[in-house]
C-alpha cells in the first residue's frame, strides 16, 4: 500500500527543440513516497529540502495527484511525501519531477489502470500551476525516460525518440533562479520566416541524429536561433560556458529549459567529464555558486 519512486529530473528544449522536445537526467531526481490511506483525498503529509505548500491545491505533485484523484471512483485516499532535490526555478524539469511522481506512483498502487500518456495529461495540470501554460516537454521525458517529443498537446500525442548508446549530458546549474513564466514572457510573439527555416532543419536533422546515432550530424545541429539570443541575456557567462565546451570536444550546448541551468552533450563518458571541467572553471572565476551533473542519456 506504499511505494517508494525517484522522480527525474530533465532538460527541456535542447536547443531547436523549444516547448517539445526534453531529455531524463537518469541520476538526478527527486524521491516520493505514495500511500494509499482510508481517509479519502491528496494529503500531502511530508515536504523536506524546499519550502513548498502542503495544501494539495497549491502544490504541484498535488494538483496532478487531484487530476487523476477526480477521474477515479474510489472510497480511499492518497498521502504524499516529497524528498525534493531538485531546485524550484533551476531549469531542470522541478516542477514536472514531482507533478510526474504523484501520478506515476498513485497508478502503480491502483494496478495501473492509465498508460503514461494518460499520466503525463494529469501530470500537465500540475505543470501549469507552476509554469502558467501547459507544456509536457519536461514531463514526458520524465515519465518516459530517455528522449522525447511532445507531438501534439491537445490530443496529447509523445514520441520516444532512441538514444545513442553514448551520449552523455552535463549540466551545470548556477545558483541564481529564473522563474519560468517571466523566461517566457520575454519572448518574441513572432519569429523571421529565415529563423524559422534554420530552426526547423537543426530541428529535423537532430532528431534524424538521434536516430541514426550520427554524432556528427547532432553537432551541427545542436543551435538555437529562436529563444536563446533572448534568453541567453538572463544568464551570466553563458557565452563563454558554451565556447569552453565546445574547445574540450562537447557535441554542443543549449539553456537547459528556461535556465540557469546549462546543459551539454558530449560523446562519451570521458570527453562529458572535460566538459564539467571546462564548466566550472568558467564559473569558478565568478563569485556565482554552481554544480555540475554528469549522466549517460538512456
Ligand atoms: N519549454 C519550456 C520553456 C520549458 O522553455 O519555457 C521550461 O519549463
Amino acid at each position: 500500500n506504499e511505494i517508494k519512486i525517484f522522480s527525474p529530473a530533465t532538460v527541456a528544449n535542447v536547443a531547436c527543440g523549444f516547448d517539445v522536445l526534453g531529455f531524463c537526467l537518469d541520476s538526478v531526481g527527486d524521491d516520493m513516497v505514495i500511500r494509499k490511506v482510508e481517509r479519502k483525498g491528496i494529503h500531502i503529509t511530508h515536504i523536506e529540502g524546499f519550502d513548498l505548500p502542503y495544501n494539495a491545491e497549491e502544490n504541484v505533485a498535488g494538483v496532478s495527484a487531484l487530476a487523476m484523484y477526480n477521474a477515479i471512483d474510489v472510497d480511499f485516499g492518497f498521502e504524499i511525501e516529497i524528498y525534493k532535490n531538485i531546485k524550484p526555478g533551476s531549469g531542470i524539469g522541478s516542477s514536472a519531477a514531482s507533478a510526474v511522481g504523484s501520478v506515476f506512483g498513485m497508478n502503480e498502487l491502483i494496478g495501473r489502470p492509465f498508460n503514461k500518456t494518460q499520466l503525463t495529461e494529469f501530470a500537465i495540470k500540475g505543470e501549469a500551476l507552476a509554469s502558467k501554460c501547459e507544456h509536457a516537454d519536461n514531463l514526458a521525458p520524465a515519465m518516459f525516460g530517455g528522449f522525447t517529443l511532445v507531438k501534439s498537446i491537445s490530443p496529447l500525442e509523445i514520441l520516444e525518440i532512441p538514444s545513442p548508446k553514448d551520449l552523455y549530458a552535463t549540466i551545470i546549474h548556477p545558483q541564481i533562479e529564473i522563474k519560468t513564466s517571466e523566461a517566457r514572457a520575454i519572448l518574441p510573439k513572432e519569429v523571421a520566416l529565415s529563423n524559422a527555416i534554420t530552426q526547423w532543419a537543426n530541428f529535423g536533422s537532430l532528431i534524424h541524429g538521434l536516430h541514426t546515432s550520427d554524432y556528427g550530424l547532432i553537432h551541427r545541429s545542436l543551435q538555437d536561433v529562436i529563444v536563446e539570443p533572448y534568453r541567453s541575456q538572463l544568464i551570466p557567462h553563458y557565452h563563454d560556458v558554451k565556447q569552453a565546451v565546445i574547445e574540450v570536444g562537447a557535441l554542443g550546448a543549449g539553456i537547459s529549459g528556461s535556465g540557469p541551468s546549462i546543459f551539454s552533450l558530449s560523446k562519451g563518458l570521458e570527453t562529458a567529464q572535460k566538459v564539467k571541467e571546462a564548466m566550472s572553471q568558467v564559473y569558478s572565476k565568478t563569485n556565482i555558486d554552481f554544480d555540475i551533473h554528469v549522466t549517460k542519456i538512456n
